[in-house]
């Protein structure tokens, strides 16, 4: 008889009579890869946004005339401020989602490699959010100055390359 079972808090194989089998798609509800996939979508959109802006942008800024990098920024500003609170909504969203299967991970992060890190993967994201609603309070108050939203975006970029590779390393880690 085949029997569903949770090994470690990550790890979901089928057990049946000639013995364990590795994970299959089949054997984990049809909403993991779903959740998986648009969390995996929105991080693509979410992460190449910041790279754009952090290493692209900032990387071309000393050969475009001022008048010209000004209003790119605000013509790209416009643009991530329609978008991205629909693509933070998806990533957290699908997020919470994929969560919940780990809940058991979740619920004694000290107790596995794999809850830890991905208790610190879901800190990290939150402290993302923060900035996210600190930009957007600035910007309302009209505070938000050249200096502070490079500062922003720095700090962004850095949680972010922190946030994929705990995504990836909490697989590896038991
Ligand atoms: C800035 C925000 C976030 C980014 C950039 C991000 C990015 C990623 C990436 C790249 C993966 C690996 C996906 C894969 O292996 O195909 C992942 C996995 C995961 N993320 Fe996030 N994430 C973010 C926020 C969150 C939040 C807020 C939660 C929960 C509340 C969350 C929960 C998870 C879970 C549970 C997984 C493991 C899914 C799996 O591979 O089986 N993430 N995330």
């Amino acid at each position: 008889m085949k029997t569903f079972t949770n090994v470690k808090a990550h790890q979901s194989v089928w057990n049946d009579n000639y013995g364990t089998i590795a994970i299959k798609s089949a054997a984990i509800p049809m909403s993991y890869p779903l959740l998986l996939i648009l969390h995996l979508f929105a991080a693509i959109m979410f992460v190449g946004t910041v790279f754009f802006e952090v290493i692209m942008l900032e990387g071309v800024r000393k050969h475009v005339p001022k008048e010209v990098m000004r209003s790119m920024e605000g013509a790209i500003g416009r643009r991530a401020r329609a978008i991205m609170p629909w693509v933070l909504l998806l990533l957290f969203g699908a997020g919470l989602g994929l969560s919940w299967f780990h809940r058991g991970a979740l619920s004694m992060p000290l107790e596995s490699g794999f809850g830890l890190l991905l208790t610190i993967k879901i800190l990290l994201a939150l402290s993302v959010f923060g900035h996210f609603i600190t930009a957007m309070v600035m910007h309302r108050l009209g505070n938000l100055r050249s200096r502070a939203s490079q500062r922003i975006h720095i700090s962004v970029f850095i949680h972010v390359v922190l946030i994929v590779l705990l995504a990836k390393l909490m697989f590896y880690i038991g």
